[in-house]
């Protein structure tokens, strides 16, 4: 049967091990120049109803990277944007492609897409979650650190689909994680209902920020006003005001906090230039990551 990957919850503890063994096998082939194509002649077609520079970038490198092709799909550029349902979208597709990567605002659509497609779907954003992301980031950290297990984490500022992601992660993955937002910008109620049920690590709401990274091995950022949410900027700018990652933030962790963000950074905002090209950053590898770690997604899903 086709696998999807729509949230953080399609994978086990298992299936996440084997995808963050083998992003690490498939890096080192890459650095090293060996080939891998282990995706000869399969395509991906890639839909996209909102922006985006690394997911696009990262998945139509890596679909080549692996002896595969894949096709951009923006929503303007296809009928999808003259009201063709998700669902005819996925039927037909499904008969040109091996596997849908889709980028859309409510994870209604992507579900859809998922339920009328017969090949692999891949959530590339939606407004609710943003797998492939915190997939990578925790493979980040595996990298810098060894491993997840045990580390304190620390996401600040607005709860969004990044924050959902990352909670996910920690009911799935069992590791403690703090969410310093501000009152009215939580995260998703239903995630933190089952984190409040399910989880067997710490998922807390901390209002104060620098009671939230007290003595954090990770802090991660996003921006405060997400794609769909533009208009809100100004009223945002005020109320995360204090939620941002700055020197004195970090001053508050452990003296070898790593810091993360999914970027696109809004620099000043919710991120300095001191912490984001300073020497507790690894956002750019994170970002790097993304191609690495998707890779070994894409063989995941789609291989025979
Ligand atoms: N982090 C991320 O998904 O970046 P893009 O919006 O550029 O794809
Ligand atoms: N929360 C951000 C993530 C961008 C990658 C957004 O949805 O715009």
């Amino acid at each position: 049967m086709k696998k999807d990957l729509l949230s953080i919850y399609d994978l086990n503890k298992e299936d996440i091990e084997l995808i963050f063994a083998r992003a690490l096998e498939l890096k080192k082939k890459h650095k090293e120049g060996v080939s891998h194509r282990s995706l000869n002649c399969k395509t991906l077609g890639m839909i996209f109803e909102k922006t985006s520079t690394r997911t696009r970038v990262s998945f139509e490198v890596g679909m080549f990277q692996l002896g595969g092709h894949a096709v951009y799909l923006s929503a303007e550029a296809t009928q999808i944007s003259r009201g063709e349902t998700m669902s005819d979208t996925g039927k037909v597709l499904s008969r040109y492609l091996d596997g849908i990567m889709i980028r859309t605002s409510s994870q209604d659509r992507v579900e859809k897409l998922a339920a009328s497609s017969t090949v692999p779907v891949i959530n590339g954003l939606s407004d609710l979650l943003h797998p492939c992301q915190i997939l990578t980031d925790l493979f980040t950290i595996r990298e810098k650190r060894k491993n997840y297990c045990g580390l304190n984490f620390a996401y600040v500022g607005d709860g969004n689909n990044v924050t959902n992601s990352w909670i996910n992660a920690a009911i799935r993955l069992n590791f403690n994680l703090n969410i310093g937002c501000p009152e009215g910008y939580e995260p998703n109620e239903r995630i933190m209902a089952i984190a409040a049920r399910e989880a067997r690590s710490k998922i807390e709401i901390i209002y104060d920020p620098l009671e939230a990274v007290k003595n954090v091995d990770v802090i991660s950022t996003d921006v405060w006003t997400s794609m769909g949410s533009e208009g809100q900027e100004e009223e945002r700018r005020k109320v995360f005001q204090k939620y941002q990652v700055n020197a004195g933030l970090l001053q508050q962790a452990k003296k070898d906090v790593l810091v993360m963000h999914c970027l696109p950074a809004h620099r000043g905002e919710e991120i300095t230039d001191e912490v984001i090209d300073g020497p507790h950053s690894i956002v750019f590898d994170q970002a790097e990551n993304r191609l690495h770690l998707q890779k070994a997604i894409l063989e995941t899903l789609i291989k025979d």
